[in-house]
């Protein structure tokens, strides 16, 4: 199995206490943090906006990887990149011009990624690939932490990574949604290299325990 990074969700840390959430999970061996950005508007729920984001970004020390669930990515992806986005994420259904959206991420200084949500097939997005360095598998429809894996999903999850390797593209798959020590083997195997993990990391004793049993249920142990 490919190493693994994982990435946990700060959706669902203590947000009166964000530094010390940032300095735990990073302490505990995380390698990226995932940023859920929602509006209201593409999802029902609303969450972190850029001054937050720049208040993450003093915070933490290793990359932030924004996930945009908002309906206007053209208008905020330069202010999420301008307070200290490394990675961006975009629903596609979402921009009237994708391609352009990506282009400008990347023109910005961002990584540019494609989420695909659980009931959108591989084929929708294959026009991308050559374009992004991630393709977000949403193994949950985006809205809310702490929902229930999608199992469903695996399997396009092994058609992306034999799509990649087929077009020798250099494009990570990072999945999200419902990932817990429990699962996580499952989502390694089918090709994730990026995981997304809010309530299976921050609402657990210790985080520095969570991700060690994640690296070895990931055989990186
Ligand atoms: C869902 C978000 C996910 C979610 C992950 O809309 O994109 O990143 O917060 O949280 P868990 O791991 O709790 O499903
Ligand atoms: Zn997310």
């Amino acid at each position: 199995m490919k190493p693994v990074q994982i990435a946990p969700s700060i959706l669902s840390a203590d947000f009166s206490r964000l530094k010390d959430e940032i300095q735990a999970v990073e302490a505990g061996g995380a390698d990226w943090l995932h940023v859920d950005v929602m509006d209201g508007h593409y999802v029902p729920n609303i969450t972190i906006g850029p001054v937050v984001v720049e208040w993450v970004r003093k915070a933490a020390t290793i990359p932030l990887d924004v996930h945009l669930m908002i309906t206007d990515p053209d208008k905020y992806a330069p202010e999420f990149i301008k307070a200290g986005a490394d990675w961006v994420s975009i629903h596609p259904d979402t921009c009237a011009d994708a391609h352009a959206t990506l282009r400008k991420i990347r023109e910005l200084g961002a990584k540019p990624s494609v989420a695909v949500n659980p009931d959108v097939a591989l084929g929708k997005v294959e026009d991308y690939l050559s374009e992004i360095d991630m393709l977000l598998m949403m193994t949950v429809f985006p809205g809310f932490g702490g929902q229930a894996f999608i199992p469903e999903v695996l399997p396009k999850i092994e058609e992306a990574r034999k799509t990649i390797e087929q077009r020798k593209l250099s494009v990570l798959i990072e999945v999200d949604g419902g990932i817990k020590v429990d699962n996580i083997d499952q989502v390694v195997r089918a090709g994730g290299e990026v995981i997304v993990s809010g309530s299976g990391i921050f609402k657990t004793p210790s985080y520095a325990e969570t991700i060690r049993q994640m690296r070895s249920a990931a055989g990186q142990l």
